[in-house]
């Protein structure tokens, strides 16, 4: 039987071509209850990481909307959950950032148990993308959000930021190094790795491959 058509309408339905905020949670007695055109719960995928690392630069450039989430240069900026429908079919959530110093102790504890709390309520989430500045190796806090996602049972992807403002040999050479660094920390491996930079296409693509590959 030949339904390759099918199969490539399939596909473009899913390339980030429509993308909608929904709200922002301060908690879990907020979190929406998305559901899909045919009434299933929505797949999920998550982007967390260090505040300033790049979490909502990289929800617009995917998406292509330079204005859906808040960009900023002064780190701390996005302090709730936020939750965007994309094409009516899946959900990007952007999780609070992590590792400001000048947020307070007691602050920094509330972030801890909220991100808990999304990870064991979420029944849905398919995927967690872990941001990392590509410049930095990671910090004893990405460490722990990546042993959590471990410890949940969540599929994990490393996405290395910034790549544009190394050489394309440092790029590579600092992502594979912290990688190596992450998974012996954990005592795991995620499941991959990507570089990625707003300035360019290429990283853009391999992450929406792998993204639509979880979301089925
Ligand atoms: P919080 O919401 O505070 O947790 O920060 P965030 O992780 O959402 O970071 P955000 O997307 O606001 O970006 C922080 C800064 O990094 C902004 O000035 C962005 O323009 C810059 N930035 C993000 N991605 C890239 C990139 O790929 N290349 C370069 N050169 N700058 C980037
Ligand atoms: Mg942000």
């Amino acid at each position: 039987m030949w339904n390759f058509p099918t199969q490539k309408k399939e596909k473009e339905k899913y390339m980030f071509s429509k993308a909608e905020f929904i709200l922002s949670a301060a908690s879990p007695a907020d979190y929406p209850e998305l559901l899909t055109i045919s009434g299933k719960p929505m797949a999920e995928i998550a982007l967390v990481g260090r505040s300033n690392v790049g979490k909502s630069s990289l929800l617009n450039h995917l998406t292509q909307n330079k204005t859906l989430a808040r960009v900023s240069s002064t780190p701390g900026k996005t302090q709730l959950i936020n939750f965007f429908v994309i094409d009516d079919h899946f959900a990007l959530v952007d999780l609070p950032g992590y590792g400001f110093a000048k947020v307070p102790k007691e602050m920094r504890e509330q972030w801890g148990d909220l991100i808990q709390d999304y990870l064991q309520k979420r029944k849905k989430l398919s995927l967690i993308l872990l941001l990392l500045d590509s410049r930095h190796l990671p910090t004893q806090e990405d460490i722990q959000f990546a042993r959590w996602a471990i410890h949940y049972k969540k599929p994990l992807i490393i996405v290395f930021t910034k790549t544009d403002k190394l050489a394309p040999s440092a790029a590579l050479s600092q992502c594979a190094k912290s990688f190596t660094l992450l998974s012996d920390a954990i005592n795991a491996k995620p499941i991959a790795y990507f570089s990625y930079s707003i300035k360019n296409a290429k990283g853009r693509i391999a992450l929406i491959k792998e993204i639509e590959k979880r979301i089925q």
